[in-house]
Parts: C-alpha cells; structure tokens; sequence
C-alpha cells in the first residue's frame, strides 16, 4: 500500500519524507487554510514546492463548482508542476469536468466519495484516483471501511485502473484497515504517522537493551 500525507504543510511533508513514508501527498483546502495559504498565489506556491519535495503525485483540490469554471481552474494547477493530480469534487458538474480532463490526460482525483457507486461512476469517468472519506462516516455512526471494502470488490469486478486512495484518516487502525482491505493508497495525517511508529513495549525494550548493555561495560 501506498502512504501519502494529507498535508499542505511543508515541514510535515519534509519530515515524513525523510522517514521515507511518502509516496504521494493530498491537499484539501481546509488543510491548504491551516497552512496559513491566504490566496491563490500562495497556494499555487506551495504546490510547486510540495512537488519539487516529493516528486511523487501531489493532489490540489478546485475551488470553483461549474464544469467549466472547474476544468479551466484544473488545466492552471496541472500546469504548475507535472506530479499534480487536480481533485474534483463528486457533484454532477464534478463528474462532467473530471470526464473531459481524463480526454486532455489531466489526471483527476474524485474527492469526497461517500458511497460505492459515487466511486464507480468516477471511475467510468476516467479518475486516475477516488477518494473515499472513512472518517467523516464513522463520525455518522456509518463503519467507513465498509465503503473501501465495497469499492476495492467493484473496481477488482470489473478491473478498474483508478486508484483507491483511503481518506479522512483518524487513527492508526484506519491505515491498518486499509491495508487488509487492499487498498492502492491511505492518505494519512502527519500526527498518525509518527502513532504508526511508536509502541510502548519498543520504548521499554530498547531502554532495557542500553541498560544491560552499560552495565555490562561497568562490570
Ligand atoms: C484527503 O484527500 C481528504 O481531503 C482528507 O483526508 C479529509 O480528511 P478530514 O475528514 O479529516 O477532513
């Protein structure tokens, strides 16, 4: 499985590119906002340095909502560097840009997918990636990984190439699930990342590995 950050934050992008966990990065404009990105310049500069970072796929979300205000905003950031990915909101207009964007080889992520057939139809439409939200349902008493289980059986049906990219990450066992559920990608928050990496028994084995091994120096 594929680790991508959800981030637009590049020093936590930086460190967990040096821990050699990221093979993508996704951005929504709620977390290009608690950036600090305050306008469109701003933004644009963040991405091309997040892919200059990475390079590796870097999604950037549209924030206008007709089909043709949304393909011309996707061709501008598809521009700005080669790895960007444009995320396409799951809306009848969302669809439409995102199947005449897939013709012009820009590639889409269909975001906030909340049920199967949302992630099938973006797939008929040519989505290099969907983005189911599992968090957000398990938020409405809904269990999110049943949806990644659904999607991942339709798109292996049927022998879809779009991407899985599992988001709205809220803890460890969500990646984990992702995992067992054959996901192609979690996208995952920094602070889950570093829950990833720790456990209490490492903590306490190593501590006891150096004390033995100093006392052993001392006698
Ligand atoms: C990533 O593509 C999504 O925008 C993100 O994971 C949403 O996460 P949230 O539900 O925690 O806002």
């Amino acid at each position: 499985m594929k680790f991508f950050i959800d981030s637009a934050h590049l020093d936590e992008i930086q460190k967990a590119h040096a821990l050699g966990l990221v093979d993508g990065v996704t951005t929504n404009p709620s977390l290009s906002a608690q950036a600090g990105l305050k306008d469109m310049a701003a933004f644009h500069d963040q991405i091309r340095k997040i892919c200059e970072l990475v390079q590796a796929p870097v999604s950037a979300e549209v924030v206008t909502t007709t089909a043709a205000d949304m393909i011309t905003e996707a061709k501008t950031l598809a521009k700005i560097h080669e790895q960007v990915v444009v995320k396409i909101p799951m809306t009848p207009d969302g669809l439409k840009a995102t199947h005449a964007l897939a013709r012009e080889g820009v590639r889409v992520n269909v975001t906030l997918i909340f049920q199967p057939l949302q992630a099938m139809l973006a797939a008929k439409a040519g989505a290099a990636y969907v983005s189911p939200f599992i968090g957000r349902l398990d938020d409405i008493s809904q269990t999110g990984m049943d949806l990644v289980e659904q999607i991942m059986a339709i798109f292996n049906n049927y022998g879809y190439e779009t991407e899985v990219i599992v988001a709205s990450i809220r803890h460890p066992l969500h990646v984990l699930q992702a995992a067992l559920a054959g996901a192609d990608i979690a996208t995952i928050p920094y602070k889950v990342i570093l829950q990833l990496i720790n456990h209490p028994l490492t903590d306490i084995g190593l501590a006891k590995f150096l004390e033995d091994w100093k006392k052993a120096q001392k006698s």
